[in-house]
């Protein structure tokens, strides 16, 4: 199965694909269904989305959100449970790295879901000392209600 999975950055993606691999993940929210115009704009303003394919069928991704010339911001990497374990997860964060180190970004950080620790470690990302990662959870300047930071979730 693995041979015939293709790994390759993307322009835009299928709303269903997409759909499918948040929902696996457990990150998708019901009110996302009326509003699914944030999906191919996320694609688009991230600098790069990398998408794992298996015959046409978007099984994995992952997004890099950068200035394109010094530092990276890695998210969003998640695969389709029955894809799992296959190596695909390497190759969408293999596939970033190389796309933005091409680029001359060498400061490529992540903050990982306490069970994904071990697959960023294997694949070369280490905890920073004297680092903790923050979410703007204050008040809004203009009075909206706020999201949550600059991810959908
Ligand atoms: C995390 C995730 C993307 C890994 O994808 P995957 O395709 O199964 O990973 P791979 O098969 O490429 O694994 C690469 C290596 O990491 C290891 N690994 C994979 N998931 C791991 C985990 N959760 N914890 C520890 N090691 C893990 C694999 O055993 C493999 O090790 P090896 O180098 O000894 O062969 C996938 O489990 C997933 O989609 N999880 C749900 C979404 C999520 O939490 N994403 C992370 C957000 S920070």
């Amino acid at each position: 199965m693995i041979s015939k999975i293709t790994v390759r950055k993307v322009s835009r993606v299928k709303v269903a694909d997409f759909r499918a691999l948040y929902m696996d993940a457990g990150w998708w929210r019901d009110e996302y269904d009326s509003e699914t115009a944030f999906i191919n704009k996320a694609v688009k303003g991230s600098f790069c989305f990398v998408g794992a394919f298996d015959r046409g069928r978007m099984i994995g991704m992952g997004r890099a959100l950068s200035d394109g010339c010094s530092d990276a911001y890695i998210q969003d990497v998640t695969v389709l449970k029955k894809y799992r374990g296959l190596g695909v997860g390497r190759r969408i964060i293999e596939e970033m790295i190389r796309i933005l180190r091409n680029s001359g970004v060498d400061w490529i950080a992540l903050v990982s879901e306490p069970d994904s620790i071990g697959f960023h470690r294997r694949n070369g990302f280490r905890k920073m000392p004297g680092h903790q990662p923050m979410k703007f959870e204050g008040v809004d300047p203009n009075g909206a209600k706020l999201r949550g930071a600059n991810s959908p979730r």
